[in-house]
This record gives C-alpha cells, sequence and structure tokens, in this order.
C-alpha cells in the first residue's frame, strides 16, 4: 500500500511514529513560514504541516498544492502544540510533520466546494457525480449504504437463506410498469425484458426446492421519476416455501427491528410493528402507505352533517361522496392566507376546497369542549352547524378547543387523497414529522384487483401471482371487487418500503386468476406458461416480500430523495447526466439489431 495509516486513525497513541498518509488535499493554509494541509481520505481528515526548517524542498512543493490534489506525505505524528489542538475531529490531538511529499496527480478546481456542506444544484452534483461522491456526506450515505446490505446478508445467512443470483435478460415480468427492452440481434424483431423484480424466478427457485432464497436484486422499471423512484433500483428479495404470512411478517420485523437498533441506535421504533388493514389505511390516512409518526387521523363525518342545508356537504353526500375530516391540534388562530394554502392543496388533488372550522382560539387550549359557544365558533359553514354538530365533529376527530377542524367533502377517493395530503403537509408544518421516528407498521388485507377505468378491466391490486384469501375465494366468479389479496406491506413514515405475498400455486387457480385479469387462454400459455407448468411439477406452498433498498436506506440517512443514497443514479427526468445516458447508437449497431428509430426518420 502507499499508505501506512488512514488518515482517520492516527491519534495520541502514534505521537513519536512515522506514518505515510495518501489522499486529497482538504484544504490548505499557508502561514507565511508554515504550510498546513488538511489531507483527506476516506476514513477521515489529518492535519499535516510542512515546515521549511525540516525540510526545504518538501515545504517548496507544498505551497503549489490546491485543493482536490492527490499526495502522499511521509512524515513523524506530532503532539498539536498546546491550543491548537481539535476536539471535533478523531485526529485532532495530533499532526505529521512531513518531511517527504509526493505530488500523484493535480486537480483543476472542482465545479463546487468539496470541503463545505453547501447547497449546490442538483444537475451539476450529479454531472460530476466522482466529484459529489467525495462529500463527506455522500461518503456517510454510500457507506451506510453498504452497512446496511451488510446487515441484511449476515441475517438472512444466519437464518439458513441463500443468495441466489438471477438474469437480468429475462422475458417479461409484468409488475405494473413498462419494460425496459433489449433487442435481440440473433433472432430480429424479438426482445429481452430487463426484469422489474425477480417475481417470477424466485417463485421458480421454490419450485426447484431451494426453500429460502435472497438476492440484493436490480430491478428496472420505466415510469415516471418521483423523489422515491428511480428507473433501476435494488429490493432485498426474498422468498420461502412452507410459509405463511405471519412467517413472512416475522422474519421481516426481526430483520429490520434488528437491522435499526444495530444501525440507527437513537431512532424511535414501534414494536411489534402495527398491522394496519387496507381499508383502515385508506379512511383514517388518506393513502395506504400511512405516516403513524403522529395522529390526526381522518374521520367519517357525513352522518353528522347529513341534515345540514350547507350546499358543499348536501351535494356531496346526495351524489353519493362523503364527508371526511381531522383535527390539527392548536391551529385554530390559523390566518387567512394560511388557510387558502390548505384550500390550494386540497384542490391540486381534486377537491374543491377545504372547509375549516375553527374551534375558538388557540389560547383555550386545555378548555373542556363543552365551554365551547357556537359564535366562537369560525367558519363558513357556522351558521349552518348547531353547537351539537359542531360538538359532535369535534369529538370524532378528538378536538379541543384551540384546534381547527379541516373538512373535504366530495368524492370518497378525492376526500381520502387530498386529506390525506393535507395530514401529512400538517405533520411536517407542525413538526410532527421527527425524522430520528421510523414507524414501521404492516397493511394487510388488501383488494386482490383493482378496477382500471381507463383499460375498463380488472388489474392484480399487487401482481398476478398473488394468492387470493381463502375466505373470499368463492366470490371470485360474482363479485372479483370483494376479493381479499394474502398481500402485504411494509410501511414507514408516508413510503411503502416493501410488499409482498403469498402466491398461487395451483395451476387451475393461477389460470382462473389470468383469465379474470383478461388474458385468452392463447396468451396465458404464451406469456405464462413456464409458470402454469412448473406449477404441475410439485409446487410448494410459496410466498415472498420485496422491501426496497434505497427507501430503507433514504429513511436511515434522513435524506430527501432516493439519489442522495445510490451511487449513480439517474436524474427525475432519468437521464444519466455524468455520462450522458441514453444516447444514440451509431447506425451499424442499430442495423445489426434489425432496428429503426422512427423519431430519426422522421426527423
Ligand atoms: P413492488 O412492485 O411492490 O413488489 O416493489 C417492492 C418494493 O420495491 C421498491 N420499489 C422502488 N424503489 C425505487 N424505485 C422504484 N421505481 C421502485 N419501485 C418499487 C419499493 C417497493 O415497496 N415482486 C414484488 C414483491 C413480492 O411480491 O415479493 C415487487 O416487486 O420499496
Amino acid at each position: 500500500m502507499l499508505k501506512t495509516h488512514t488518515c482517520g486513525e492516527l491519534d495520541g497513541r502514534h505521537v513519536g511514529r512515522r506514518a505515510t498518509l495518501a489522499g486529497w488535499v482538504h484544504r490548505r493554509r499557508d502561514h507565511g513560514g508554515l504550510v498546513f494541509i488538511d489531507l483527506r481520505d476516506r476514513e477521515g481528515i489529518t492535519q499535516v504541516v510542512f515546515n521549511p526548517e525540516r525540510t526545504a524542498a518538501a515545504h517548496a512543493l507544498a505551497r503549489d498544492l490546491r485543493n482536490e490534489y492527490v499526495i502522499q506525505v511521509q512524515g513523524e505524528v506530532s503532539r498539536r502544540p498546546a491550543g491548537t489542538e481539535n476536539p471535533r475531529l478523531p485526529t485532532g490531538e495530533i499532526e505529521v510533520l512531513v518531511d517527504h511529499l509526493t505530488i500523484y496527480n493535480p486537480a483543476k478546481t472542482p465545479p463546487f466546494y468539496i470541503n463545505e456542506d453547501v447547497e449546490v444544484d442538483e444537475s451539476l452534483r450529479l454531472k460530476y457525480r466522482y466529484l459529489d461522491l467525495r462529500r463527506p456526506k455522500m461518503q456517510e450515505n454510500i457507506i451506510l449504504r453498504h452497512r446496511v446490505v451488510k446487515f441484511m446478508r449476515d441475517f438472512l445467512d444466519q437464518e439458513g437463506f441463500l443468495e441466489i443470483e438471477t438474469p437480468i435478460l429475462i422475458k417479461s415480468t409484468p409488475e405494473g410498469a413498462r419494460d425496459y427492452l433489449v433487442p435481440s440481434r440473433l433472432y430480429p424483431g424479438h426482445f429481452y425484458a430487463l426484469p422489474q423484480s425477480p417475481q417470477q424466478l424466485k417463485q421458480l427457485l421454490m419450485v426447484a426446492g431451494y426453500e429460502k432464497y435472497f438476492q440484493i436484486a436490480r430491478c428496472f422499471r420505466d415510469e415516471d421519476q418521483r423523489a422515491d423512484r428511480q428507473p433501476e433500483f435494488t429490493q432485498l428479495d426474498l422468498e420461502m416455501s412452507f410459509a405463511g404470512e405471519e412467517d413472512i411478517l416475522d422474519l421481516t420485523e426481526r430483520l429490520y427491528t434488528q437491522l435499526i437498533r444495530a444501525i440507527h441506535p437513537k431512532a424511535r421504533l414501534i414494536t411489534p410493528f402495527p398491522r394496519l388493514t387496507f381499508d383502515e389505511c385508506l379512511l383514517k390516512y388518506g393513502n395506504d402507505k400511512p405516516d403513524l409518526r403522529f395522529g390526526m387521523e381522518i374521520a367519517e363525518l357525513g352522518d353528522v352533517v347529513a341534515d345540514t342545508q350547507f350546499g358543499v356537504f348536501r351535494s356531496a353526500l346526495t351524489e353519493g361522496g362523503c364527508v371526511r375530516g381531522f383535527s390539527a391540534p392548536g391551529c385554530a388562530g390559523y390566518s387567512r392566507r394560511q388557510l387558502e394554502e390548505l384550500g390550494e392543496l386540497a384542490r391540486s388533488y381534486g377537491a374543491r376546497g377545504v372547509i375549516t372550522i375553527a374551534l375558538g382560539a388557540p389560547e383555550q387550549a386545555g378548555a373542556p369542549l363543552e365551554s365551547l359557544t357556537l359564535e366562537e365558533v369560525r367558519s363558513a359553514a357556522a351558521r349552518y352547524l348547531s353547537l351539537e354538530q359542531v360538538q359532535e365533529l369535534a369529538r370524532r376527530t378528538g378536538a379541543k378547543p384551540g384546534d381547527l377542524l379541516l373538512l373535504v367533502a366530495g368524492p370518497t377517493a378525492v376526500a381520502e387523497q387530498s386529506l390525506g395530503q393535507i395530514r401529512a403537509a400538517m405533520g411536517q408544518r407542525l413538526g410532527l414529522a421527527d425524522p430520528d421516528f421510523l414507524a414501521m407498521a404492516y397493511v394487510v388485507d388488501f383488494p386482490l384487483f383493482e378496477w382500471s377505468a381507463q383499460e375498463q378491466r380488472w388489474e392484480p391490486a399487487h401482481h398476478l401471482f398473488t394468492a387470493p384469501q381463502e375466505s373470499t375465494m368463492h366470490l371470485l366468479d360474482t363479485a372479483p371487487d370483494r376479493v381479499k389479496a394474502r398481500h402485504y406491506d411494509l410501511v414507514c413514515n408516508g413510503y411503502e418500503l416493501g410488499s409482498g405475498s403469498i402466491r398461487i400455486h395451483d395451476r387451475k387457480l393461477q389460470e382462473k386468476v389470468l383469465t379474470l385479469l383478461g388474458y385468452t387462454p392463447e396468451e396465458q400459455e404464451e406469456r405464462f406458461g413456464h409458470m402454469l407448468e412448473a406449477f404441475e411439477y410439485g409446487a410448494p406452498p410459496h410466498g415472498g416480500i420485496a422491501p426496497g433498498i434505497d427507501r430503507l436506506v433514504m429513511l436511515l440517512a434522513q435524506a430527501p430523495n432516493i439519489r442522495e443514497v445510490i451511487a449513480f443514479p439517474k436524474n427525475q427526468a432519468a437521464l444519466d447526466l455524468m455520462t450522458g445516458s441514453p444516447s444514440p447508437v451509431s447506425r451499424r449497431q442499430m442495423e445489426e439489431l434489425h432496428l429503426q428509430a422512427m423519431a430519426q426518420e422522421d426527423a
């Protein structure tokens, strides 16, 4: 090695010893006589000193050093003069008195500061990702990711799981997104698909008798980008034979609790992980990935206001919709502008607005509900409501004087979604979304199918290999919308962390589900023939789960999006700004692949 120690390990115990360090110039200070360099490598920073009296040659060379030069120094570890120690650095007690300097490579001035934690335009960071990755925060994130994955591997190994790789060039596996396709050179007009997940392959490994499989699996999905989505991402993919829901949920819960305790000991967890039904989540939190760090649960209020003349309530209820709402604690004093912002948010999710009911003033906090008078209630709906109705709305939502009721009236799906968003925004605004609280929970009892209004057909709520719950199996022919799935999600702080299910392992049942989803017998054979056939050669009962690793690391790193925890991510427009991909290819490559680019021809 070109170094004897890392830049993070020398301290008082090494004083008097010789050391060779190598790394990057993090900062340079030229104090006339002495040149000080903060030398950085992956493990930390060490101060090295060039004194012309110790070595004139190295000192002269050191005067030309600039940030990010790559150097090696040899010298003696020395205690820093009293009063100049840096208690914030693990190496802050010592410095290295250099007597030999080698410059391995100079560096141009980087396009942004590497040695300061300042906001930098993300496009610039992504273009120069190799420089961005040098920044201490990014190094922490990437090291954290390594530790998370290592913990998963060790834990699952202990539990008897085998890590098995599955191919990247496969046949399309529908998971609800568009496929990335790879044209075949040898078979004109034929394509491989990149896996949206190893779903079919892990099930086939169960048929093959491996019983407990896992993989740190790369998945590829051509879908709209969001803060928690990338075109390629990583799952901890696992599958077990002879296991039911409880086995998989118990294993996942043990893994996540132990992992978080080991890696982020100050995080707060709720154990055992609460279990919520899908229906309960939609009602109380407005979505199926609730943020359980705070209450503010949404309540059904339609029956309380059923007989009012207030037009907004009346029209929602007569049109078959609902009136729902929740209480924001201590917010009765919100200004017109603040209320208007919430209305704007609701409108962006299709609602006509929010109806706000201020229960008195914030100073009334702590007073009993019964002390509130109708005159103290401020709302556009106030004159249509009796005191009893206001009190009942307050009771249903757990509101007290000083609180603000936020109600949405309209079609159920719109009320759910907009209230869910307003609740999340209020959680942030009121500082209730503590990033050190990892409120994990399981969501269960999902429907097996969802009706796609656009396609005018049933679609799987999870994926088409998910088994129906036995008790609702008889509804498959008569009321598919009421069939429940053996599907579960792991959620945390408003994100879906993972999804899984017990699978169908019987050919007849799989065919029935495929038929319900609109596949003709020919299509079933063509697309899923290998799975259907495999089920005829002794397929064991099996199930699994696939938690996303990027999202977990994002939460552990308290990062705002998953790009912060991926070494080389795409930007939000699915571009790799560093290498400039996707990019056109040569005509020759196109011809070899039997392709013609329509856009190019049009141009
Ligand atoms: P699902 O499609 O729900 O299930 O995905 C499982 C988990 O993968 C993560 N994830 C993503 N992360 C980043 N970017 C994306 N574009 C992205 N899409 C999904 C999420 C999600 O919860 N084969 C099934 C699992 C199973 O049934 O075992 C599957 O892939 O964290």
